[in-house]
């Protein structure tokens, strides 16, 4: 099987303070890759950075970046090009869901959140990386969506309607960017277990009880699934990637029995096992 060698090359994630991005974040410095890593909490990020050097011997630059705010992400792009520090590969990672309501009892500003989150700093983020990678025609980038982003789930409304939304910008990138020697991948996850349920909820015990009764992934099978598709031959793209966990079969259905299902017959047999109530 022939792989790519990314060592010293520069992958910058977002959102690699916790869950998926950390994940990334160490599997990328396993292989030698050098790290621009962002998030709002800079503490993590600051010993992120420096366990990865010690463990692995990569350069690991942190910025604490919020990329809701344009201004902030375009000043640390700045940063990025003074340190004279380069971008092959962008994880665009950084997201979250607030709440779970139906959206006549929705909030707007967890809208707000999710909407300048996941999509908007999405898009800054994207445009601001893209130079360094058509300075050289060359590079990859890797959007994380959702199984949210395939299909819909009661009380989903906004966090569906940002994850359609990444799907479509992957898409649309691709073609962007025809002609030029630049990747364009989506990894969507099922259920992974991170901090995604507490801060969507807000409640350790909710959160807790979202992962209970199955093997959900972790942000390490994401991150696998992320070193796959850069790894590829450079002619190769992943366009996407759907990775649930082996005892959820669709968006909605999560199999809490402990058993697998024998026959479509028994999951409907015990529909209430199956059915992810909540979300995610
Ligand atoms: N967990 C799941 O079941 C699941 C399933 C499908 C897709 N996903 C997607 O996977 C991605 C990562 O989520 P996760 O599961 O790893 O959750 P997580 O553990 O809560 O991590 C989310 C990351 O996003 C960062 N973030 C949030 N808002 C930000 C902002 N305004 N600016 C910069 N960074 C921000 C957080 O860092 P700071 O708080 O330090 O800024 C954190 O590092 C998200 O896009 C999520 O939608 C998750």
């Amino acid at each position: 099987m022939k792989q790519l060698s990314l060592k010293g090359q520069t992958a910058l994630i977002t959102g690699a303070s916790s869950g998926i991005g950390k994940a990334c974040a160490e599997q990328f410095a396993e292989i030698g890759v050098n790290l621009i890593i962002t998030a709002r909490r800079f503490d993590r990020l600051n010993e992120l950075a420096q366990t990865l050097t010690k463990q692995h011997g990569v350069r690991v630059t942190p910025y604490q970046l919020d990329v809701r705010d344009n201004g902030v992400v375009e000043a640390v792009f700045k940063q990025i090009e003074q340190a004279e520090l380069d971008i092959d590969i962008v994880v665009n990672n950084a997201g979250l869901a607030l709440s779970s309501d139906k959206l006549q009892d929705g909030k707007t500003e967890n809208w707000d959140t999710m909407i300048d989150t996941n999509l908007k700093g999405l898009l800054y983020v994207t445009k601001a990386a893209l130079p360094f990678l058509l300075k050289k025609n060359k590079g990859h980038v890797i959007n994380i969506g959702s199984v949210a982003g395939l299909g819909y789930y009661t009380a989903g409304n906004v966090y569906c309607a940002t994850k359609h939304a990444v799907n479509a910008i992957s898409h649309t990138l691709r073609m962007d960017l025809a002609g030029k020697a630049i990747r364009v991948s989506e990894i969507d996850p099922g259920a992974v277990e991170t901090e995604f349920s507490e801060v969507r909820w807000s409640d350790k015990e909710r959160a807790k009880k979202m992962y209970e009764g199955f093997h959900p992934l972790v942000g390490a099978d994401i991150a696998d699934a992320v070193i796959y598709c850069a790894t590829r031959p450079e002619h190769v793209n992943v366009s996407q990637m759907v990775v649930y966990p082996q005892a959820q079969s669709a968006l909605t259905d999560i199999n809490r029995t402990g058993d697998q299902p024998k026959s479509i017959f028994d999951v409907t047999k015990n529909r209430k096992d199956f059915l992810c109530l909540d979300g995610f």
